[in-house]
């Protein structure tokens, strides 16, 4: 099988949500494939950051690039039309917080988007079984969500190798996006677990140089 090349996408929670537009616009010229938008209701997680306006109003300074919409949100089901219509090319629910996740995703591509099924440190990969032959990604959270800043959970190395197993197994095209903690020293790491696409928040937003913490990530990934 082709060695995977896994991807870069830069989350926006860590962005100062004053400057968006530059910050979308920042991740499209530094010629990624991704970014990813942290929606949170403060019910399913803590806090609370934006809704469906924030892609819709992203959407044109995001040009090319795939814009991930991981709904922390509880009853998602009630939200990914409106994300959908909002320009998300991917829509992401938490396994936890439907217990509809089959049709939830079958939602979602109805809707005419990529489906994507994660799962909190907690949450064993079984609950994923029964939609690989649905889901576009699965989402493997190495953070407890809410937050971005928080340190990587080093147990999430195997999940992912677990995940990236299942999703061979498939016989289907499922990308492993793997979310929470990942820094210059640990992306390499992460890659070779299995990840196709790996989410870097305060890394990049957090750096005073964000555009020089995207090259530096992108070489670590690169080594
Ligand atoms: C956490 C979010 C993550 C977070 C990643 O709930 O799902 O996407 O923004 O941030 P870092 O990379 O700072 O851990
Ligand atoms: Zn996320």
């Amino acid at each position: 099988m082709a060695k995977r090349k896994a991807e870069l996408a830069p989350s926006l929670l860590s962005a100062d949500f004053g400057l968006m537009a530059e910050a979308t616009k920042l991740v499209r010229d530094a010629g990624l494939t991704y970014v990813h938008f942290d929606v949170m209701d403060g019910e399913f997680v803590p806090n609370i950051t934006f809704g469906p306006k924030m892609v819709a109003d992203l959407r044109d300074d995001a040009g090319d690039l795939v814009m991930i919409a991981h709904l922390m949100v509880a009853k998602p089901e009630r939200y990914v039309d409106d994300f959908a219509a909002a320009g998300a090319d991917v829509v992401t629910v938490h396994a936890e917080a439907t217990p509809h996740l089959h049709r939830a995703l079958q939602q979602i591509k109805a809707a005419g988007k990529r489906a994507g099924a994660a799962v909190n440190p907690a949450t064993p990969l079984g609950v994923l079984e029964d939609v690989l032959g649905l889901a576009d990604f699965i989402l493997i959270m190495t953070v407890n969500p809410g937050f971005g800043g928080q340190a990587f959970i080093e147990g999430g190395l195997a999940k992912i190798a677990r995940a990236r197993e299942m999703a061979d197994a498939s016989g289907r095209e499922v990308l492993i996006e793997v979310d929470g903690g990942v820094k210059s020293d640990n992306i390499r790491r992460v890659a070779d677990a299995g990840a196709d696409v790996i989410v870097a928040g305060s890394a990049v937003f957090g750096a005073p140089d964000p555009a020089a913490a995207i090259t530096e990530l992108q070489s670590a990934l690169d080594s």
